[in-house]
């Protein structure tokens, strides 16, 4: 049975929301599962707007052909190939095998590399589609977040087909609007973690295509995955501002500690509690080897400090910490102050390869020389850790 929704003039959301994958990418966690959206324009020419993941692609083309209510598929416009929207292509290709398939030049390429197609019809930045009453021109976003990438916009109706942009884990419930949810309830922690583990290392790309869209009159917005936007978008592209200049959402302290038998978690905890006796009341606790790695990354973008604790472990940082420093490193961390706490019972060094690692970004600023600990927290040691936090604490207030 179909299930189908009217977004604009002439335009259906199509797509479908998988509940059961655990791990998008393979990589991410998705709890509340994740949705693929695609669209269909029905003007004189009817347009389809990207496929589906192959785990919903029977739901996607029931939904096409009943959305298409018996005529012919005109368009195929691929914005983007990675398979979780490519996946249904040689279906719709199968099922409709005169539709002109659309796409960039680059996309031309991995469309045959991914299934052997070559019947593109390449289109660049600026080139326009006529398909009745609707304009459609296109617009290049490269490396937002593949070399390929490409949005549509219709200049009839003001819809921008985004591609991932502006997309969120999290599957669709009864609506598909984010007007008709509660968007920073529900879906702002995973909008987040979805940017930042897949986008966000292509900060400067997202900024370039942000300064095309401010040129546009965009009256809806329709991503790949995640609700569609109809109002109130302009909060929704201020925090997409914010994280693409890699910029932080809030001040505050993120503390982020790796311990093996407690001594190092003590010591964070000590911390924490110092830096609420400064007055600092934006702190959170993340121990590294508990919680779900894309949810530390997307956290110590979140705030503008960050304080590293980790023990000293076959001379070098605890592994989940290390794995962690260095997933922020692939993904461009930067513009932070920081603070490192080391611990180790005979030889200490976490702190000073940290310091390694951490000087690689841009524009951190190291608050303090650092706290060793010697197997335990000693009364030294919580003395240290409080005029720590007293030094976190003014530079936040400063
Ligand atoms: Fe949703 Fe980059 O694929």
């Amino acid at each position: 049975m179909e299930n189908t929704v009217r977004v604009a003039e002439d335009l259906f959301y199509i797509g479908a929301s998988d509940r059961r994958i655990a791990l998008f990418e393979s990589a991410f966690p998705v709890p509340r599962g994740v949705s693929y959206n695609s669209y269909l324009l029905t003007d004189e020419k009817t347009v389809l707007f990207d496929a589906v993941d192959a785990a919903v692609a029977d739901e996607f083309l029931e939904n096409l052909v009943h959305a298409l209510g018996g005529r012919s598929l005109d368009y195929f416009v691929v914005h983007h190939v990675e398979p979780d929207h490519s996946a249904g292509f040689l279906r719709v290709k199968e099922k409709y095998p005169s539709v002109k398939v659309l796409a960039s030049a680059k996309a031309a390429v991995m469309l045959k590399n991914f299934f052997g197609y070559e019947g593109v019809q390449v289109v660049k930045e600026g080139d326009v589609l006529e398909t009745g009453k609707h304009r459609l021109r296109f617009v290049a976003a490269p490396m937002v977040h593949w070399p390929e990438v490409m949005f549509s916009f219709d200049e009839t109706t003001g819809t921008l087909f985004s591609a991932d942009a502006f997309g969120t884990f999290g599957a669709l419930g009864g609506s598909v609007f984010a007007d008709e949810v509660h968007f920073e309830r529900d879906y702002l922690d995973d909008a987040r973690r979805y940017y930042f583990n897949i986008v966000g290392k292509y900060g400067v790309q997202v900024q370039n295509v942000l300064k095309k869209a401010a040129s546009l009159p965009i009256k809806t917005v329709c991503p790949l995955h995640g609700p569609i936007w109809r109002k109130d978008f302009a909060s929704y592209l201020g925090k997409y501002d914010i994280w693409s200049k890699y910029l932080p959402e809030e001040r505050g302290v993120a503390v982020f500690y790796a311990s093996v038998y407690g001594h190092t978690k003590h010591a964070a905890q000590l911390l924490a509690a110092a830096l609420a006796r400064a007055g600092v009341t934006n702190v959170a606790v993340y121990d590294v080897s508990v919680t779900e790695k894309s949810v530390l990354l997307a956290e110590a973008f979140r705030y503008s400090h960050a304080a590293f604790l980790s023990p000293t472990y076959n001379n070098g940082i605890f592994v989940n910490m290390e794995d962690f420093l260095r997933d922020l490193c692939a993904h461009g961390f930067c513009n932070r102050s920081y603070a490192l706490v080391e611990n180790g019972s005979w030889s200490p060094q976490a702190a000073r390869l940290m310091r390694e690692t951490l000087s690689s970004l841009k524009n951190m600023c190291e608050i303090g020389e650092g706290v060793t600990i010697l197997s335990s927290v000693t009364q030294e040691n919580a003395a240290a850790l409080d005029a720590l936090a007293q030094a976190i604490a003014r530079t936040l207030v400063a």
